[in-house]
């Protein structure tokens, strides 16, 4: 288990650059298997779930290389349609490795995935969308197993605007006779830079970003080249631990359009920010201010992924903010946490209200999830004296190097094992 110390009361100062988007290379990884050249990817971060992710296409068969950011896949060599246990149970965005391996092989077989504990997480949707495209699914002894010899295009519509259930989707598609239309789908900016991947392998498709993907066909082009894009949620990372500890930073290399709605609510509580070409600059000079009611939607709404983050901005903010989960059911772990530090926070089923308290104390915490484990960080940075947060490696599933980017720009953080 890692042990990351925090010493508050050390405000922010610096650049940084922020690294390769978790979210969006996973699925990317997974739609090389629909490739017959070798794929070069570039701003791949080194983390826990990239990792694991290029040990299941290893397992499938793929040639795999990494250097520095740079991941090289060869699909060519595929030899597996399986993923055992002691893979998917890695992490729970392997489920998007099925339309991968449905397309590629015509058959699948994935242990059931996972992952961040948040709730039921179901993969209903996933299996709905490869039947929808002629796939039979059966669930045997925890074993997801789907078989489609030929899938035909079809047209779709998801019960919720599933993030990943879209991202198989798309994906299967490309290998299906006919043409698809994927309705209600996710439209995060993870799905417009999987639609820009899949027509640089060759896809005939358009309408990411929508609530309507088509996909109308496939013919593979040889050797490609793709740059992951910016992670916004390591964006809204820093912005919020700048919100708790005080002080300036500037984000390079992001995309300001995709955490709007986090620099909207930082900005309506006090902070002063500008927003340039991928950049973004950031002050907080005096003590935020809480009036907010921050509920969770599907992008462009307020991202489920940054309200642990946020809160822990708001805990020392004057007044109250409220806190509306709409996405996943269990996603306030952290809050019980965060109250160990003395944070003033009362939950009723999706709402949380957090009333600001002038001072938190650093304790001893436990990261039980990926987002909430970093989002104990920030409040750390806030406390006095000494958070430690007892941490059984979910933050280093998503975050590449936290402690030396926060230590960079002037935080006290040292993580021992
Ligand atoms: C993705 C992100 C995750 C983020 C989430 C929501 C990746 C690797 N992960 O996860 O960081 O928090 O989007 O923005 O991109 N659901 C079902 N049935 C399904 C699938 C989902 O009921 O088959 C429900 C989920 O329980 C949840 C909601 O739909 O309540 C949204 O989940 P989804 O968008 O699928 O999230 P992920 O793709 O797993």
């Amino acid at each position: 288990m890692s042990i990351w110390r925090v010493q508050g009361g050390y405000p922010l100062d610096g650049s940084l650059t922020i690294q390769g988007a978790k979210n969006a290379v996973l699925p990317i990884l997974a739609a090389c298997m629909l490739a017959d050249s070798e794929i070069e990817l570039t701003n791949v971060p080194r983390l826990r779930d990239v990792e694991a992710t290029l040990d299941i296409l290893r397992h499938l068969g793929c040639q795999v290389q990494r250097r520095e950011d740079v991941v090289a896949v060869d699909a060519r060599s595929v030899t597996g349609c399986e993923i055992p246990r002691a893979l998917t149970g890695r992490m729970r965005s392997s489920i998007i490795f099925l339309g991968a391996v449905l397309a590629r092989c015509g058959q699948a077989r994935l242990a059931m995935p996972g992952g961040c504990e948040l709730g039921p997480r179901p993969v209903d949707l996933h299996l709905a969308a490869m039947e929808a495209l002629g796939a039979t699914v059966r669930c045997e002894d925890g074993v997801i197993v789907c078989a489609a010899p030929a899938l035909t295009g079809a047209d779709m519509t998801l019960e919720t605007p599933s993030v990943g259930a879209t991202e198989n989707a798309m994906i299967a598609a490309c290998a299906a006779r006919g043409i698809t239309v994927i309705r209600n789908a996710a439209r995060e900016p993870e799905i417009v830079q999987l639609q820009g991947f899949l027509r640089a392998l060759g896809a005939d498709m358009d309408g990411a970003g929508t609530d309507s993907i088509t996909v109308r066909g496939f013919t593979p082009v040889k050797r490609v080249g793709w740059r992951v894009m910016p992670d916004r949620i390591v964006a809204a990372t820093v912005l919020c631990a700048c919100a708790a500890a005080g002080g300036e930073v500037e984000l390079r290399g992001v995309c300001p359009d995709h955490v709007r709605s986090v620099t909207e609510t930082l900005t309506a509580m006090g902070a002063q920010i500008t927003a340039g070409q991928r950049r973004i600059a950031m002050r907080c000079a005096q003590r935020l201010r809480g009036g907010q009611t921050i509920i969770t939607r599907p992008y462009p709404g307020f991202p489920t992924d940054a309200q642990p983050l946020m809160m822990a901005a708001s805990l020392r903010a004057a007044g109250q903010t409220v806190f509306v989960e709409n996405i996943f059911t269990d996603r306030y772990r952290h809050a019980a946490q965060m109250a160990r530090m003395g944070a003033d926070i009362r939950i009723s089923g999706r709402v949380a209200l957090v009333t600001g308290r002038e001072r938190l104390t650093g304790t001893d915490v436990l990261a039980e999830d990926l987002r909430g484990g970093a989002a104990l960080l920030i409040a750390g940075l806030g406390a006095e004296g000494e958070t430690v947060v007892r941490d059984p490696g979910h933050i280093e599933r998503g975050y590449e190097g936290l402690d030396r980017a926060l230590s960079a720009l002037g935080a006290h953080i040292k993580i021992t094992e």
